[in-house]
């Protein structure tokens, strides 16, 4: 995989760039971007080519509905600089707006999956893209595990090289598959299904494999715990991998009355009325020392029900995730949408976290196969 940055100096003048960035951010009910943790991400990879004096287009995908616009995402990026939104992809109009772009210029195509092609990874559509530019850059890590014209197509035509993100993506990453020990992996969510190969990954790899969230409940019902109300998984995690001795489970939860009340309780005192919210303080007091320990921390996935207000454990673990970065020595990857939002609440500076990937579904797959689709088009 090559990177932008070895392009020797000077060839990107006056050349057309197209830039796959991920720019699917969630957006507020205003109709404009709530969140702008990607876009602040992936400027940085069109800064440093337009600064390099390239017509830089940039494409991207928003949600999953075709008929989404991209347009308050251009309107969002020019708190970073001067971008032009193109109600178009690879149409007349988009050709136009780019035949009369000046060097350094940043154009913003329309949302790449109003084309149905875009996600049948049809050749004729990934041929049009690549017409628009001389040189491809993928800086989407967050969207290279699906195999999308955009992203695997696009390749086969142009020269073609990884982004800033990309590289920083990969290579924190990469660290995170040979982790140095001691070390230690906290996994959040829901549907156990989906996280068992990733745990069942971790635990070969890793010291400690700390489930919470609610795939946590899948593991305390598993050992034998009553969950009353708490989200279950459709498939039961298996018993080799809830009895691992390197698994931490709760030591405790915060469980909800269907009064709303809270509580914090020992998992074997959850009553049928419970609904288990998050992790507790003896959990937090638990995780404390191999936090302290570690040489490598891996998170992915909140502790609780963030969106319903359950943060506080969160934070305190970010706390001492925090805490152990300044100490020195050590190395974290924190990612998933739901962490980093979640982490947006607790406070802790994200800069004193260590790595935050852009990835949610694109970081855990990395760290089951070592690569992705859209990584190995880069080849
Ligand atoms: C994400 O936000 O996870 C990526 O942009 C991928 O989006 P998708 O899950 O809709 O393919
Ligand atoms: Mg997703």
């Amino acid at each position: 995989m090559r990177c932008i940055d070895e392009i020797p100096a000077g060839e990107l003048k006056g050349k057309r760039v197209l830039v796959r960035s991920d720019f699917n951010v969630p957006m507020g009910t205003d109709g404009e971007v709530a969140d702008i943790f990607r876009l602040k991400r992936g400027w940085e990879t069109i800064q440093y080519l337009s600064q390099k004096g390239a017509k830089v287009v940039v494409a991207s995908h928003i949600g999953r509905a075709p008929e989404e616009s991209i347009e308050p995402v251009a309107r969002a990026l020019r708190k970073f600089g001067a971008i032009v939104y193109i109600p178009d992809i690879a149409g007349s109009i988009a050709h136009d707006a780019i035949a009369a772009m000046k060097n350094g210029e940043i154009l913003l195509l329309e949302n790449l999956r109003r084309d149905p092609r875009e996600k049948k990874n049809d050749e004729s559509f990934a041929r049009e893209l690549a017409s628009l530019a001389e040189i491809y850059v993928n800086d989407a890590f967050a969207v290279a595990h699906r195999e999308d014209a955009s992203i695997v197509g696009v390749p086969k035509f142009l020269p073609s090289y990884a982004g800033l993100l990309m590289r920083d993506e990969v290579f924190h990453l990469t660290e995170a598959l040979h982790p140095k020990h001691p070390s230690l992996a906290i996994v959040g969510g829901a549907k156990f299904e989906t996280k068992d190969p990733i745990i069942r990954s971790f635990l070969e790899v890793y010291d400690h494999v700390s489930v919470v969230g609610a795939i946590a409940n899948d593991c305390l019902k598993r050992r034998g715990f009553p969950v009353g109300r708490s989200k279950i998984s459709e498939h039961a995690p298996a018993r080799e991998v809830c009895e691992n001795p390197r698994l931490i489970v709760p030591a405790d939860v915060t469980a909800e009355r269907e009064d709303k009340q809270a509580f914090v309780k020992n998992p074997a005192d959850v009553l049928p009325d419970d609904k288990i919210v998050d992790i507790g303080p003896d959990t937090v007091a638990a995780l404390a020392p191999f936090i302290a320990e570690a040489k490598f921390i891996t998170w992915n996935g909140p502790t609780g029900i963030f969106e319903e207000g359950y943060v506080s454990y969160t934070s305190a673990i970010a706390e001492l995730i925090a805490k152990r970065v300044e100490r020195g020595g050590m190395r974290s990857v924190i990612g998933g949408g739901d962490t980093i939002a979640a982490l947006k609440e607790s406070g802790v500076p994200e800069g004193k976290l260590g790595f935050f990937s852009t990835g949610g579904g694109a970081m855990l797959e990395f760290l089951l196969k070592g690569t992705l689709p859209g990584i190995e088009a880069l080849q």
